[in-house]
């Protein structure tokens, strides 16, 4: 089983990276795979709305989310990690996951789910509370840890400073392990996905 971790900030190596690392080291240790998914600093912009996808599987501007396409398809768990940027999450990964949730969400449905997020000071909630609309509404199961899921630094030796943080980071990975284990062992018992069996229902508030 494997789980990708996504970096969402401009800075490779930077607190964030420091964040998922430590979740990854504890995945690692409760024998779930991991690999790192940096969206890097060249995110082309934000959904564009324009319908490409519905017809070619695809974004139609070509960067990190069609990169991350086939990624989303062969994970069985996701942590996307991101700066507070103004008590936000940054920028980038706005476009990234707002544009990823529509052109392969598909591949993510039941599939569980986490934020990270790493700030200065202040705003962690407000960005978590942001981050954690996507998984809802694309089907993915989101998964817990001891506490709200932060680290606080501005530079990632502060991080590393960070005992709680951390240790908020390594029971995320206990946690997202011991719920791919479940998920396997539900499919191995033959529990079948959940399928809710009728058409789907769009109910627009204006007629
Ligand atoms: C444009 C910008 C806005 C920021 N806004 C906040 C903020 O609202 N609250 C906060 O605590 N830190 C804020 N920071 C600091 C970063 O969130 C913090 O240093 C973070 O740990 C950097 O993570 P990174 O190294 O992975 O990019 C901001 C940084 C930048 C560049």
């Amino acid at each position: 089983m494997k789980v990708v971790l996504v970096n969402g900030s401009p800075h490779p190596q930077g607190c964030t990276y420091v964040a998922l690392s430590e979740v990854s080291k504890s995945l690692n240790a409760n024998g779930i795979e991991t690999e790192l998914f940096t969206i890097g600093q060249n995110i082309k912009g934000s959904c564009l709305a324009c319908g490409y996808c519905k017809t070619n599987g695809r974004c139609v501007m070509d960067d990190a989310v069609n990169r991350f396409i086939p990624l989303a398809q062969e994970a069985d768990g996701f942590v996307f990690g991101s700066p507070v940027h103004y008590a936000a999450p940054c920028g980038n990964i706005m476009s990234f996951l707002s544009r990823l949730a529509i052109c392969g969400g598909n591949y993510l449905t039941n599939k569980p789910a986490a934020s990270v997020v790493s700030c200065r000071r202040a705003g962690s909630t407000a960005a978590l509370d942001v981050l954690n609309k996507f998984y809802p509404i694309i089907g993915m199961p989101m998964v817990p840890s001891q506490y709200w899921n932060m680290v606080h630094g501005a530079q990632p030796q502060e991080v590393l400073q960070d005992a709680e943080g951390l240790q908020i980071m390594r029971n995320l990975g206990v946690k997202m392990a011991w719920m791919l284990k479940n998920i396997q062992a539900g499919k191995d018992a033959g529990v079948p996905a959940p399928i809710l069996d009728e058409p789907h229902q769009r109910t627009n508030f204006i007629r």
